[in-house]
């Protein structure tokens, strides 16, 4: 595995990686590994002949009141890890290189960046769709993949694709749960022992309301349960949990049969989690 961190370097590198492995997937990271991203470098194999993992902790994601200084980085670790994953390049990029001196540009993407984590977090998928915007340039691959434990991301992601014709196909990866139910997370480390059992009240509540909703049963009687079966477990509060779309994320009063997604975000301690669910 090459590690890499300019970009001339990076295009000499992937022109002479296709000529005798021609399809490149990217695996765009923050670093802080964990085994949902492991998976993603697996399904990224199975997509394409070489691999390259971003890491860049992605300073125009955080909003003013979150800590981009203390996001967990750990460069050394993580570049073990894919090199043992059989990744072919780590693309790790200053800040200056990213955003150089006068950079001034913006990305926005309307429609799924709208409500649910957009609204709690405002300007954040700006910072993601300009980052990914710049990373699907600067490495040009063919296929990139995401988890979907981020749905709103991966929305916004291929809006973007499709919105600015990004040449490369973009997969979802279904999320990696802990035996018990509960998504990966690095967020889960920040759990206490009485929290992380509490916590299994998101999935379980996202299982029992699509059951539901596959049933037949009133939406928003649903989901109104459900926020009150977590907020009861023990969670401190419940951002959302709605029914949505599962391209435009617009929010569904009613399920037709056309693919959606329950979405949901709820803090318990001091940890924000999201998690969401096919139907
Ligand atoms: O999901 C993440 O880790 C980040 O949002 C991404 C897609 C790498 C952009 O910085």
């Amino acid at each position: 595995m090459q590690t890499i961190n300019q970009l001339d370097a990076l295009r000499q590198h992937i022109s002479a990686l296709r000529m005798f492995k021609p399809r490149i997937a990217l695996v765009p990271t923050m670093g802080a590994l964990h085994d949902g991203h492991m998976t993603l470098v697996a399904e990224a194999r199975r997509h394409a002949d070489a691999v390259i993992v971003s890491i860049f902790v992605n300073p125009t994601q955080f909003g003013p009141n979150e800590d981009l200084d203390a996001y967990p980085r750990m460069m050394e670790r993580d570049a073990e890890l894919l090199r043992a994953a059989g990744v072919d390049i780590l693309w790790a990029p200053p800040a200056n290189i990213v955003y150089p001196p006068g950079f001034a540009t913006k990305v926005h993407v309307d429609g799924p960046s709208n409500g649910y984590c957009g609204a709690a977090r405002p300007g954040h998928f700006d910072g993601v769709a300009l980052v990914v915007a710049k990373l699907f340039n600067q490495v040009q691959p063919d296929v990139a993949l995401f988890g979907e434990k981020d749905f709103q991301q991966l929305a916004v992601i291929q809006q973007m694709a499709r919105d600015l014709d990004f040449a490369l196909d973009i997969l979802g990866v279904p999320i990696v749960r802990d035996a018990d139910g509960l998504a990966l997370s690095s967020r889960n480390a920040y759990l206490t022992t009485e929290e992380r059992a509490a916590a299994l009240a998101l999935p379980v509540a996202l299982a029992q309301a699509a059951a539901k909703i596959r049933a037949g049963d009133d939406v928003a009687q649903t989901l109104a349960t459900a926020t009150a079966d977590i907020l009861a477990a023990g969670f401190a509060r419940v951002d959302y949990f709605a029914l949505a779309d599962a391209v435009t994320l617009e929010k569904l009063q009613h399920f037709d049969g056309r693919p959606a997604r329950l979405l949901a975000a709820a803090k318990i301690g001091k940890t924000r989690l999201i998690d969401n669910l096919a139907i």
